[in-house]
């Protein structure tokens, strides 16, 4: 199978970009990170992508006199490395809707949330404080409402009674990681796309969001 040309955007860690370059190079995914692109020059995501050889690029918006146009030179330059699918790992902006509208479809962002609930930031603290029994991540495709298009997969975890954020945290982590890889291998071998508003899985919709399984596998919910 050729491989599939994907971009990457950061702004910290980069523990989830970490775990796609691993599972590329461990051959269980046929991609290519053609760039990893940073809002942040100093994002520790960045030094992990010049340690793999990855092309980077860090923009600093402060450059820009507009929101937008700072994400319309980003997505320019984007473009330029003919990404099949920008992946969302960590990158903390919010994206002018304009600038999203041609990208609708090739894009996607892992939120650490069983989304719909949950957007925004603090999640883990959030979930922990409405007394959750579960929490979870979710790959969605990105559209112009925050955190709220059609949700791909998610990785579900039972909350322990004497969680805090930080361990809540620790422990969804090496499932997002999957959770991350599991989606964007899907994409690139064509089973997962967006038709219209529709999550298509192996040609047929997908009315609610796949599930991982404790051995990383996507499954359907039954
Ligand atoms: C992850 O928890 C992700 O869900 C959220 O930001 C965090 C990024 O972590 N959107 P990392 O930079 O990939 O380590």
């Amino acid at each position: 199978m050729p491989t599939f040309p994907i971009a990457v955007l950061v702004s910290g860690r980069g523990s989830n970009l970490s775990a796609l370059i691993d599972a590329q190079r461990g051959g269980a995914l046929p991609i290519e990170i053609v760039l990893v692109a940073s809002d942040k020059a100093h994002a520790p995501a960045l030094r992990i992508a010049e340690a793999a050889g990855i092309a980077t690029l860090a923009l600093d918006p402060a450059g820009y006199r507009q929101r937008a146009d700072f994400d319309s030179d980003l997505f320019a330059r984007i473009a330029a490395h003919s990404p099949q699918l920008v992946v969302l790992a960590g990158f903390m902006r919010i994206l002018d809707v304009d600038v999203v509208a041609p990208w609708v479809g090739r894009m996607i962002n892992i939120h650490p949330s069983l989304l719909p609930k949950y957007r925004g930031l603090r999640t883990h603290e959030r979930a922990l404080a409405a007394g959750e029994a579960t929490h979870g991540s979710s790959v969605h495709y990105v559209t112009s409402e925050l955190d709220g298009g059609p949700v791909i997969a998610q990785a579900e975890i039972p909350v322990a009674a004497d969680d805090t954020p930080m361990t809540l945290a620790t422990r969804l982590l090496p499932r997002e990681h999957r959770l991350l890889a599991a989606c964007v291998g899907m994409i690139a071998e064509r089973r997962i796309a967006l038709v219209g508003s529709a999550i298509q899985y192996d040609g047929r919709v997908l009315e609610t969001p796949l599930r991982m399984r404790s051995d990383g596998e996507l499954a359907s919910p039954v």
